[in-house]
Order: structure tokens, then C-alpha cells, then sequence
């Protein structure tokens, strides 16, 4: 791509303006504004990040260098103007420009850069309600989160008290996903729900760099939640490292931003892990703290049993009791998900109008068989 000449904004002429792209003998209208958004390089290597972003701390003095390249350039809404000068060829599109057609970029030209941060692949921001109501049992969990609510409403009134990170352990499906998910329905925030294990890369860096960006999109969209599920992924004990080759630098570029107290105004941050004797010393003690999420009572497993009951498509023949007391070491997701789904599935199959008990105990003897949780337990308490 070719490069133009370099105009000062200050000596540059309101009227004729120099330009390569106007066509010569007709009359140009200065545009008085235009705002463009980055949008990237026309072509990039298939392993490289996708998420390139540029931002600026100064936008006047980007309207300046802005002006000192694009000077003359005649812009329609919708058209591609392309960096000359830090990163030759890096795209901005055209959002809108007054007027929409034929206007000239000139000295009297705002140039206004949307700088808001993309929204990056690797976290989710979209999470499907669920209500505190719909979890069973965890009241330590659910008063831990009263107090998160409070704070996220209102993130001045707790100064240096404020909850800031929370650790969920336990066996898988008891409820730590669900709870986080409830917190952001009950705050209405923003919650960063991310996978650890996706925000280790393939280059050497990328983890660190997907961490800072993470806490770095959380803090402009405080307040909000920060989601760490599978914690352990990145916040491995850091005598690992033999093993694995990234442990010590993913595990400090989570610690630096985990430390930045005063930064992290408005950001909770939560993390769920089902094997918390894995994770490295230090970012265990910076979770102000840990709520242990255990199996569900035979009390909780009635209650569990009753809720999701009452939701299936189907009428269903048994004794919740009995089914309650059957189900010792089962989790709520086992509850729901291998029991009564597997259950309404065969009926379905079956072609049958209602979930008989014989079905209920057929299906949970095929499960008892494969349950693990005990043998998790045992391994990870
Ligand atoms: N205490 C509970 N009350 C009601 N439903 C529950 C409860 N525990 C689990 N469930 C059901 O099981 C599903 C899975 O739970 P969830 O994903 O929150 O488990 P988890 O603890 O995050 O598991 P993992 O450690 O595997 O990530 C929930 O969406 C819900 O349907
Ligand atoms: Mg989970």
C-alpha cells in the first residue's frame, strides 16, 4: 500500500484540500464528523490470536495522526480506511460520517475512534437465568452471595471490605456453576463466565495475556463477575511446572491481576474447582473464601427431586421418599440429568404416556453401577 504524504493538521487548508482519492474539478464537503471502528488486518495467519485490538489513551492526539494520514480522503459511510503509519494496512471501517456520502476528511473533521474493547471468544458473557430459589440447599454459598449482591449494587459502600473473590470446591454437579449463574441473573451484572482451560493457549504467552485481557474487559464493564470455572486449569500448583511448561507464568499473570484490589473496583471474582488440593498456595489464599459444596442431604435430595419432578413433560409413578433415600451419593445434576432425564427418555422411546417406577429403578440401577462419586470423594477431601 502506498504511502501519502505527510500534512500537518495545523497547516493543513480548509479548502483545497490534497487528495488522492477526491475526484479532481468537484466541489468537496468537509465531513464534520466520522467514527471508525478497528476492525483488523485484511489477512491474517490462520494460528495467529484473532483477537487483535487497538485502542488509543489519547483521542485527540489520535485525531491528530489520524488526520495527518486520511487528510483528503474522501469516505463514505460503510468504506475501510487503512492505517499507513504504526500498522500498515490495519482496517477501520466507517461506522457513520456526516454527511454519509462524498464528505472530504479535513481539519474541521472530528474523528472519533470506538475503542470498546471487542468482545473475545473465549468469554461468555450470555448465561441463562437461574433463580436462587431453583438451588437447593448451599446456604453458605447463597449468604456469601447476599453480600456479593449488595456489593455489586452499590460497589462504593463496602470501601475496603468489599467481598472480592469467592472459592467454590467440590464434587462435579452439585451446584457451583448454577450459583454463579443465579448471582449474575440476581445482580443483573455482567458475568465472565470462563472456562480456564480455554484461556490456555497454544503460543507461549497467550494464557497471560488472555488473563489480563479478561480482568481488563471485567473492569470496563464493572460491576460485574468474573466466573474461573475449572480453576485448577490455570491455577495450578506451581510445582507442576515440570509437567507442565506455562504453570509458573500462568499462575503469576493470574496472582498480578487477582492483586489488583484498588483496579478491580466492582469485580468479583469466582472460582469453582472440583480439586482444590491441586491449586498453587498462592492463589488459594487470595479467595477471601471457600464454600465447600458437598452432596446433597437426603433432605435436599427430596427437595431436588420434588423441584425437577414438577418440571417434566410427563407424569411420573413413584415415591419421591424412597427415591430420595435410593439415591444416597447422588449430585443434583445426577439427580436431574442421569436420573430423570435418562427416565423420561426410555418412556419416551417406549412411546409410553407416563414414567413408570419400574422405569425410575431400572434406570437408577444402571447408574449405581457406573457412579463414581464415592471413589472422587475419596480422592479429592
Ligand atoms: N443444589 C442443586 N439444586 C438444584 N439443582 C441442582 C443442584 N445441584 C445441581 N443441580 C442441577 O445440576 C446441574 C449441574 O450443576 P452445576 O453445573 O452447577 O454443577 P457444578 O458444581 O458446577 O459441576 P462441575 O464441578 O462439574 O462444574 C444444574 O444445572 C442443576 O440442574
Ligand atoms: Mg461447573
Amino acid at each position: 500500500m502506498k504511502k501519502t504524504k505527510l500534512w500537518h493538521v495545523s497547516s493543513l487548508p480548509t479548502e483545497d484540500l490534497p487528495d488522492k482519492r477526491t475526484i479532481k474539478g468537484k466541489q468537496k464537503t468537509q465531513l464534520s464528523m466520522i467514527h471508525i471502528q478497528p476492525v483488523g488486518y485484511p489477512l491474517r495467519l490462520a494460528v495467529e490470536e484473532k483477537n487483535l485490538e487497538v485502542t488509543t489513551d489519547n483521542p485527540r492526539l489520535f485525531e491528530a495522526y489520524a488526520k495527518e494520514q486520511w487528510a483528503g480522503f474522501q469516505v463514505n459511510e460503510g468504506d475501510f480506511l487503512f492505517d499507513q503509519f504504526m500498522f500498515p494496512d490495519f482496517a477501520f471501517e466507517v461506522k457513520t460520517c456526516e454527511p454519509k456520502k462524498g464528505g472530504v476528511i479535513g481539519v474541521q473533521t472530528e474523528i472519533i475512534l470506538d475503542s470498546r474493547p471487542k468482545k473475545t471468544p473465549y468469554i461468555h458473557h450470555e448465561i441463562p437465568k437461574v433463580d436462587f430459589d431453583e438451588i437447593i440447599g448451599h446456604q453458605q454459598a447463597k449468604e456469601k452471595c447476599k453480600i456479593i449482591t449488595n456489593y455489586l449494587k452499590d460497589p462504593d459502600c463496602f470501601s475496603e471490605w468489599a467481598p472480592r473473590s469467592v472459592l467454590f470446591y467440590g464434587v462435579p454437579g452439585t451446584g457451583k456453576t448454577m450459583t454463579a449463574r443465579a448471582l449474575a441473573s440476581e445482580t443483573n451484572s455482567s458475568i465472565f463466565a470462563i472456562s480456564s482451560t480455554e484461556l490456555i493457549g497454544i503460543h507461549v504467552g497467550d494464557a497471560s495475556r488472555r488473563i489480563s485481557n479478561l480482568f481488563k474487559e471485567a473492569r470496563t464493564n464493572a460491576p460485574c463477575i468474573i466466573f474461573l470455572d475449572e480453576l485448577d486449569a490455570i491455577g495450578l500448583d506451581r510445582s507442576f511446572q515440570n509437567i507442565r511448561g506455562d504453570v509458573s507464568e500462568v499462575v503469576t499473570a493470574l496472582l498480578q491481576q487477582m492483586d489488583g484490589i484498588t483496579v478491580n473496583k466492582g469485580v468479583v471474582t469466582i472460582g469453582s474447582t472440583n480439586a482444590p488440593k491441586l491449586l498453587d498456595r498462592a492463589i488459594r489464599s487470595r479467595f477471601e473464601d471457600e464454600i465447600e459444596f458437598k452432596l446433597p442431604t437426603l433432605e435436599d435430595r427430596i427437595k431436588i427431586l420434588e423441584m425437577y419432578i414438577g418440571k417434566l413433560p410427563l407424569p411420573i409413578d413413584v415415591n419421591i421418599q424412597k427415591l430420595a433415600v435410593a439415591t444416597e451419593d447422588f449430585s443434583g445434576r445426577d439427580l436431574k440429568e442421569k436420573l430423570l432425564k435418562s427416565a423420561l427418555h426410555q418412556t419416551l422411546v417406549k412411546s409410553a404416556d407416563r414414567i413408570t417406577s419400574k422405569q425410575i429403578y431400572e434406570t437408577l440401577s444402571l447408574i449405581k453401577k457406573e457412579n463414581t462419586h464415592e471413589t472422587l470423594r475419596k480422592i479429592f477431601s
